[in-house]
């Protein structure tokens, strides 16, 4: 699978990870909290789609985070990641349902255990398109994500830099998980 699929082979499945960390502003507690969570995700392969002369294998895959014993997520996820091994160009698109669609890319050797993905606003191709609400209020400038490949294992560090009414300066909403494989 590598050979086509590259760093995503090792992603392939169903997975949970129950030490999530997110740092968000809460607006019912108007402040900074950092919040634990649990999570799980599943991602299913496909391929190849051709672009032309590009071929591209990935995953598609959804994803839900939950505070402690809650009925419903507070963050979901649905999304697509690609890879070109012809180049190495890594993707992640993906769509949080706030109304935030997102592509973001980098590049990854085919057995890297550890790549970087970026997205900015107004940039022309890994980019961030958001609802007419969010870019008053709380606009997303920019996604970066660094993900780690382990033994039936991955984790994700993420940062998304929102420029929100409630401060002058943007503000670094982050989150991170480590998720182990369950199927
Ligand atoms: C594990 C991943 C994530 C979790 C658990 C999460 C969770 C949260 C939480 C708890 C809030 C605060 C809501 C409130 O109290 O008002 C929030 C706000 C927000 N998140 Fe995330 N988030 C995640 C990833 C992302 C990503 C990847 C993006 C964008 C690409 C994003 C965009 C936003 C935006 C724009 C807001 C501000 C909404 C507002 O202020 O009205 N989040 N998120």
């Amino acid at each position: 699978m590598a050979e086509f699929w590259g760093p995503l082979a090792a992603l392939a499945g169903e997975w949970e990870g129950e030490g999530g960390l997110d740092t968000a502003y809460s607006h019912s507690q108007h402040k900074v909290l950092g919040t634990p969570f649990r999570e799980k995700c599943t991602l299913k392969s496909f391929g190849p789609v051709a672009n032309g002369s590009q071929e591209l294998y990935g995953l598609d895959y959804k994803s839900a985070m939950w505070r402690n014993d809650e009925e419903n997520p507070f963050h979901t996820e649905v999304g697509y990641w690609l890879y070109d091994a012809a180049t190495g160009e890594i993707m992640r698109g993906f769509v949080v349902p706030r109304g935030i669609t997102t592509l973001a890319g980098g590049t990854a050797a085919a057995d890297a255990t550890e790549f970087t993905l970026h997205a900015a606003k107004g940039e022309a191709n890994y980019t961030i398109g958001e609802n007419l609400y969010l870019a008053k209020e709380a606009s997303t400038l920019s996604y970066d994500a660094t993900i780690t490949i382990g033994d039936d294992t991955w984790s994700y560090d993420e940062t998304t830099m929102l420029k929100m009414a409630e401060f002058a300066e943007p503000f670094s909403h982050t989150d991170r998980n480590t998720l182990h494989r369950v199927g």
